[in-house]
């Protein structure tokens, strides 16, 4: 039994929102909204007292206020990731924190009831659509249901890079890619916190394992780190400009991420100048001078940790000078900050009814739009509605659709369409969405036999598969934070789907999964669907791009690798080791994370970052590009030349081709900008679009600023990382860039 199943024993209790928002109807002299929040935040730290800045700074797990009553929490909400009471007598409410990017998530236990809201498909597979809009208007819809759930703290989006691809929580980030990661989450984030509450940005930094999560080290070259896994946090802060930074659990060059100078005071708060707050994860704290002398403003939840470190011995140690004051007060100052930048203080939460009717479709666009069809050999997709005798076959297609575990679950309005799966305890239990992608292929199918087999046993699947007229294997795997995840499929589903496909040519694979997987039936299947964990409305979703009635839209965020030896580290760091056992993760790639390894190491993937078909063809032309005082200026014309209207994702990809950049740049490209467009059969656009100098520079320790180093570099526009059909040349002056904080 782990820490977190021992506290979840309580009751998920009613709650009333009242008591916080009463007291906000006082009138202070920061109330007044027209003042900057760093007015109102000087003023009422003026008003504080030391006590009262103890208890911002200081948070315990939502569900166990009734065995640790610290302080009296009559307002938690049972069952919640977190709650930081408020400080009435200065109208300042209490934040109530939630789990987390794809969903308002219950901390729970079988026995305990949670709460039932709307799920975003996988963040992969937002990160899939490659369309901000799409991540802006999830992250809106799971805001909006935080608050109207109580909450007004959000702990998403999740952003490490996917550079471990069996890491167990790699569904919850966006993708490989700085560029692509930092895009979709920064938009994810101005969605969530557009509800005026503060999101999360997790898990700071280079968090790309579960396995030794509380104990391992990611060791990484700063140039590197900030090529790669910081620069995702960079651009997601500047683009979503998150009220908070949540610390990750493991060590980062040996030094504990929650209490590592390098990265929380140097370069988040100093060299990015972030006014927001870093925030612990749950259990990742191990000091108290340590933590708060690195940077880190609040012991998110105590009850996790070894000792209550921002709590008495906080005080002990600014009362001993071994902490400054100035430091104890500007933990405080940036959390209350935040509480009036993100309008906390202005718009108390309040519970209220949510329309999940609504949600739902946002969720299922999401879907729609991150779906990837990845083989489509004869266009046997999209469906044909004439067809006469379909065979539906595994992955609980009957029932519903497949999520991810830990803290990031979101349980279904309705019921988990199978129940008993997975540990019952956290991290699971696996819930599947009650939406049914059989359900929903019948539906579209009025005069055909749909037959549905179960998928368990492979020899009884091909036989009913044998003669119909189109075969739709799915193929599920679960996974979860705590544990990483194999690239294989489990319970001999490639079995089935090779025996299936042996017996039909015709044979179509959705895959519902947390990340890449090996298909060692690819040259059988007719067509392969990526379809993600894909959410509240993903059996609807799945249906609608297989029968054509939206397009195939997602390309992939993630490199497919052919074999474990085209990784890295083809062995998970850790594997064999004990639990609790420390280890290296030397993560010796740098900078060179998925497409850029593969690239840098001349190996073809299975799937090349960036893939995805449509159901139409596209041309590009009149490629250009300009370089300008701050980055290249880019232009193309995109054709969509087949037949259907659709969507398309051309990438722009930069890397040197003379000059010492070759030497200094961790693979041969990086891609550097992408537009998705609609188009019309027949019908053009032209792109335009800016890369940021980052893209075309490597990070100088030196100077400790961005260099572009003087040369000539390559322009290629293309359909994925491996598939580039236009290239010009431009010329790169040698150039500096100052960093947010010395600007
Ligand atoms: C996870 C965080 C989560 C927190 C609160 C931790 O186990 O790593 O992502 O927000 O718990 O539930």
């Amino acid at each position: 039994m782990t820490l977190r199943s021992l506290f979840l024993t309580g009751t998920f209790l009613a709650f009333s929102v009242a008591s916080g928002a009463a007291a906000l109807a006082a009138s202070f002299a920061w109330s007044d909204p027209s003042l900057s929040p760093d007015v109102r935040a000087d003023l009422v730290m003026k008003a504080m007292t030391d006590d009262e800045k103890a208890v911002l700074i200081f948070g315990q797990f939502g569900s166990v206020q009734k065995e640790h009553a610290f302080y009296p929490a009559k307002e938690a909400r049972m069952g919640s990731a977190g709650y930081v009471p408020g400080i009435p007598r200065l109208g300042l409410p209490p934040q109530w924190i939630t789990d987390a990017g794809l969903g308002v998530a219950t901390q729970r236990d079988s026995a305990a009831p949670y709460l039932e809201r709307t799920a975003l498909p996988a963040g992969l597979a937002s990160a899939a659509s490659w369309n901000p809009e799409i991540a802006k208007q999830g992250g809106a819809m799971i805001g909006h249901e935080a608050v109207r759930s109580g909450f007004n703290v959000m702990l998403g989006g999740g952003i490490n890079l996917v550079r471990e691809p069996r890491g167990g929580r790699g569904f919850e980030y966006a993708s490989e890619d700085p560029l692509l990661s930092g895009v979709m989450v920064g938009a994810a984030i101005s969605g969530i916190q557009s509800n005026n509450i503060i999101a999360t940005v997790k898990h700071y930094a280079i968090n790309s394992q579960e396995t030794g999560r509380n104990v391992a080290t990611a060791n990484i070259a700063e140039d590197q780190a900030r090529m790669s896994d910081l620069l995702a946090f960079e651009i997601a802060i500047e683009e979503g400009k998150p009220g908070s930074v949540m610390c990750a659990y493991n060590r980062v060059n040996t030094v504990y991420a929650c209490e590592n100078d390098f990265l929380l005071r140097k370069v988040l708060k100093t060299d990015w100048a972030y006014p927001g707050y870093v925030m612990s994860d749950w259990g990742a704290v191990h000091s108290t001078e340590g933590s708060a002398l690195a940077g880190l403003d609040q012991q998110s939840a105590y009850t996790f940790d070894a000792k209550p470190f921002f709590g008495g011995l906080l005080k002990k140690a600014v009362a001993e000078g071994r902490v400054p004051k100035s430091r104890f007060d500007d933990m405080a100052r940036r959390i209350v900050r935040t509480m009036f930048a993100n309008g906390l203080f202005d718009h108390p939460v309040a519970e209220a009814p949510i329309d999940f009717a609504a949600d739902k479709a946002v969720a299922q666009k999401a879907a729609e739009e991150g779906i990837v069809l990845l083989k489509n050999k004869g266009d046997v997709l999209p469906l044909a509605r004439e067809a006469k005798r379909v065979v539906v076959i595994g992955g609980h297609a009957d029932k519903g659709v497949i999520s991810g575990g830990g803290s990031s679950t979101v349980f279904p309005i309705g019921i988990n369409a199978v129940p008993g799966l997975g540990p019952q305890g956290w991290p699971g239990p696996i819930v599947y969405l009650p939406s049914s992608p059989l359900a929903a292929i019948k539906a579209r199918l009025p005069n055909a036999a749909v037959e549905f087999v179960d998928g368990t046993d492979a020899k009884a699947a091909a036989a009913k598969a044998a003669g119909a007229d189109v075969v739709i294997v799915f193929a599920t795997q679960w996974s979860t934070e705590e544990a990483d995840r194999s690239l294989s499929l489990p319970d001999g589903q490639d079995d089935v789907i090779a025996a299936v496909a042996k017996a039909n040519a015709r044979t179509v694979v959705v895959l519902e999964t947390g990340g890449a997987v090996f298909m060692p039936w690819l040259d059988k299947a007719a067509a392969v669907m990526q379809a993600w964990f894909p959410g509240s409305g993903g059996g609807e979703a799945i249906a609608r791009v297989l029968f054509g009635e939206v397009d195939a839209a997602g390309r992939l965020p993630v490199s497919f690798p052919a074999a474990l030896e085209q990784l890295p580290h083809p062995k998970l760091f850790g594997a064999d080791l004990p639990k609790g056992t420390g280890f290296d993760m030397n993560y010796t790639e740098g900078a060179a994370v998925g497409y850029k390894w593969l690239d840098k190491t001349g190996q073809k993937p299975l799937f090349a970052f960036g893939h995805g078909l449509s159901y139409t063809r596209f041309s590009y032309s009149g490629l250009t590009a300009k370089p300008m005082q701050d980055g290249i200026e880019i232009s193309f014309t995109v054709t969509n030349t087949g037949k259907r209207p659709g969507k398309d994702v051309p990438q722009i990809y930069a890397g040197p081709v003379s000059g010492p950049g070759g030497v200094l740049w961790e693979a041969p490209k990086r891609l550097a900008g992408w537009s998705k467009v609609e188009l019309a059969p027949g019908a053009s656009t032209k792109v335009s679009l800016r890369v940021d100098p980052r893209l075309v520079s490597v990070f100088d320790l030196a100077s400790n600023r961005w260099r572009t180093v003087a040369g000539d570099y390559g322009i290629w526009l293309g359909s994925s990382s491996a598939d580039l059909s236009s290239a010009v040349t431009v010329h790169l002056d040698e150039a500096v860039h100052p960093q947010a904080g010395q600007r």
